[in-house]
């Protein structure tokens, strides 16, 4: 277990699911934009005591739900790449093992495999090779992020890494037993107002407000997440709240946030974060984590 869950075991005392040595050391299969590993502390140390079933309908790289390690869990994403490679791993881990073994390391390679998603032939890809495909570009490209363009297609550059660790076979066969019990689903936030019930607890992780207001919303998909998207989360939020679901969410501590969620319990906590948008920069940041229990 890490430092920081070992932390937050101590603060609060919650009870982490032992789900044997291997699914403990699980930690999230790709580096994702907005990832929350080093919030964690803060997060793991605002959940409930005890609750039925997690949610995280935004799950990203999962930091916080592969922290957790939750017995009954329902995980979602808009990023349809993203969710096969969830699915894949929670059913065949050992046909992605074999086939993210193959990959080669060079950039006439990578870039061959990245572009293959301008092409009709593509379509023909299985899951297993779209999965596979996901996950090395995340090893091998620039900063290990990954970004689509408006068409939809993996637009970052080679990372020219010495030697990345393509695949780490034991990592993904902690990551699909923890999967085992989980529902991994395709599509928007808004469907999770109708799956909880009260005893269940959300966690939200969605695209950060900007900070400045010169800076677009974040798109980390061709779908975007504009302020009127922002606002229906928090009518997600609202409905949740009425149902007697707990849910935390974390944002971008500004104006926006702290006039949209007013009716709820807020925090603020510092954030180390890339302040710039090639990631060079990095800073301690403001947000804002909410809940609607204490
Ligand atoms: C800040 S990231 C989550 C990071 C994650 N907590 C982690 O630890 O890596 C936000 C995620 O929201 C997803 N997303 C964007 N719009 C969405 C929507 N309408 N419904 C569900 N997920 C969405 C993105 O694809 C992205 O994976």
């Amino acid at each position: 277990m890490s430092s920081s869950a070992q932390a937050a075991e101590k603060i609060i005392g919650y009870q982490r699911v032992d789900r044997g040595i291997d699914s403990a050391r699980a930690k999230p299969f790709v580096k994702w934009a907005g990832g929350k590993r080093q919030l964690l502390p803060e997060l793991l140390s605002r959940i409930p005591t005890s609750f039925n079933r997690f949610f995280e309908p935004m799950i990203g790289g999962g930091a916080l739900f592969f922290e957790l390690t939750p017995s009954y869990a329902m995980i979602a994403d808009v990023s349809e790449e993203l969710v096969n490679a969830y699915v894949m791993i929670k059913e065949n881990v050992e046909e992605l093992i074999d086939h993210l073994g193959r990959h080669e390391h060079s950039e006439e390679y990578f870039y061959r495999i990245r572009n293959v998603d301008r092409s009709e032939s593509y379509r023909r890809w299985s899951n297993i090779e779209r999965a596979s495909r996901l996950l090395y570009l995340n090893k091998t490209c620039y900063n290990g992020l990954y970004r689509e363009n408006s068409k939809g297609e993996f637009n970052t550059p080679f990372g020219n890494y010495k030697n990345p660790k393509i695949l780490n076979a034991d990592n993904l066969r902690a990551c699909s037993r923890v999967l085992q019990t989980t529902a991994i689903c395709y599509g928007s936030f808004e469907n999770i107002l109708l799956d909880a019930i009260e005893g269940d607890f959300v966690y939200f992780d969605p695209p950060y407000v900007p900070l400045s207001t010169s800076s677009s919303f974040t798109a980390y998909t061709k779908s975007g997440f504009n302020e009127a998207v922002q606002l229906e989360l928090a009518e997600v939020c609202r409905g949740l709240d009425e149902k007697g679901v707990r849910f935390m969410l974390s944002n971008s501590y500004t104006p926006f946030v702290l006039e949209t969620y007013k009716d709820f319990f807020m925090e603020e906590v510092q954030a180390q974060r890339a302040i710039n948008s090639k990631g060079e920069k990095r800073g301690k940041i403001s947000e804002v984590i909410v809940r609607n229990y204490k």
